[in-house]
């Protein structure tokens, strides 16, 4: 219904500011009435993190920050949803306006500048959808005026964890002073290790996921893969927005405001990056890819790249909630054509490529 609707409402939604528009859309899923999704085809299923995922295809962080419509968007038929960035104490993010839409480049440029209606309203909604059906987890970060960053991404942990499937930890959005600085090794090997002790003490299974940037250097990537696999976590999302402007955007005004880029720009370089990880953890971590997705092509690419789970948030704006059903016939599709039952046997498999730019 609401998928067949995206098309009439499109154009009256872009004619708005899009930070009004994504307002208005949330408000609008809030008012569905609950519905189940229809049932996945089994050879979707996948395996990760202790959960049995119906399909690999997710909502990524940021569409809901405040954890207002998890179940609302689980009943579009995304196999997960990752609500947040939520951060301790309440913060209202950087002034309006602070989200653009690059039409031509079917891209996105935000510096949010985590906003966030704080852990204890965040919470609380978490924890009364708790015991629901439908995988989710929460992206956490830190304040922009916290004096302890680590004791934030902690509080988080502790809070949320028995609630959610699991947590995504955020040291890579561009939009906080400073915060991308936390992916620094000996930073990262203590936060990492402080989180997972949370988690621990909590008495929850939670997955614990590392969240990176794609603007890292490989040497980067070497170290940050290694701390990840040392301290135990469950796997890696790869990636966040890119503080990089290609030369080929033709939105050229709009390229030239301050914060982080997504969408189409976004697939080849995140796509890269996801490769590379996955020829340094192989699959002994799963990772989630993310990153321009916008088709059942390049969610395949990003599975054959090394995604066991893949998300999306930009192409939603372009394409709406029809978006979830096309990729997810396209990937049986694409499965049926392989003779193949399952998407796992092609996690990876032109990771070496990929990463060359092939
Ligand atoms: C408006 C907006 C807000 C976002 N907020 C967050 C956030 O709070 N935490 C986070 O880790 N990523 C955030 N992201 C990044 C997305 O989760 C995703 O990594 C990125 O947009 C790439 O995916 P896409 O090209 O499909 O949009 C945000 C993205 C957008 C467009």
């Amino acid at each position: 219904m609401i998928e067949a609707l995206f098309p009439l409402a499109r154009p009256l939604l872009h004619g708005l500011d899009a930070e009004t528009a994504h307002d208005l859309t949330i408000r609008g899923l809030s008012l569905l009435p609950p519905r189940r999704p229809e049932a996945d085809d089994p050879a979707l299923a996948v395996e990760a993190f202790g959960h049995r995922f119906p399909n690999p295809v997710g909502l990524a962080a940021g569409f809901d920050k405040g954890a207002r419509v998890a179940d609302a968007l689980l009943g579009l038929g995304f196999g997960f949803v990752e609500v947040g960035g939520v951060v301790p104490q309440p913060q209202p993010g950087n002034p309006r306006p602070r989200v653009f839409r690059l039409t031509r480049d079917r891209a996105v440029i935000n510096r949010f500048g985590l906003n966030s209606e704080g852990l204890d309203a965040v919470g609380d909604r978490l924890r009364a959808r708790a015991g629901r059906e439908g995988i989710v987890g929460v992206n956490i970060g830190a304040n922009k005026e916290s004096q302890d960053r680590l004791a934030d991404y902690v509080a988080c942990t502790a809070r949320l964890a028995p609630h959610v499937a699991f947590i995504t930890v955020n040291v890579s959005s561009p939009n906080t002073p400073g915060l991308r600085d936390l992916q620094g090794e000996a930073f990262l090997d203590d936060l990492l290790a402080r989180v997972v002790a949370a988690r621990d003490e909590s008495g929850s299974r939670a997955a614990v996921l590392l969240k990176i940037a794609p603007d890292i250097a490989l040497e980067g990537l070497d170290a940050m893969t290694a701390t990840a696999l040392r301290r135990g976590i469950q796997g890696l999302v790869v990636s966040n927005t890119t503080v990089a402007r290609p030369a080929t955007l033709a939105e050229a005004t709009l390229a030239r405001e301050t914060g982080g880029l997504s969408g189409r720009p976004l697939f080849g370089p995140s796509t890269r990056l996801l490769a590379e990880t996955f020829l340094r953890v192989g699959d002994r971590i799963p990772l989630v890819g993310v990153g321009g997705i916008d088709s059942a092509e390049a969610a395949w690419t990003k599975i054959r790249a090394g995604a066991r789970l893949v998300q999306l948030y930009s192409a939603l704006v372009y394409e709406g909630p029809g978006l979830v059903g096309t990729i997810k016939r396209g990937l049986l599709q694409r499965l049926k054509v392989e003779g193949s039952t399952g998407l796992a046997a092609i996690v990876g498999r032109d990771a070496a490529a990929i990463a060359r730019g092939a």
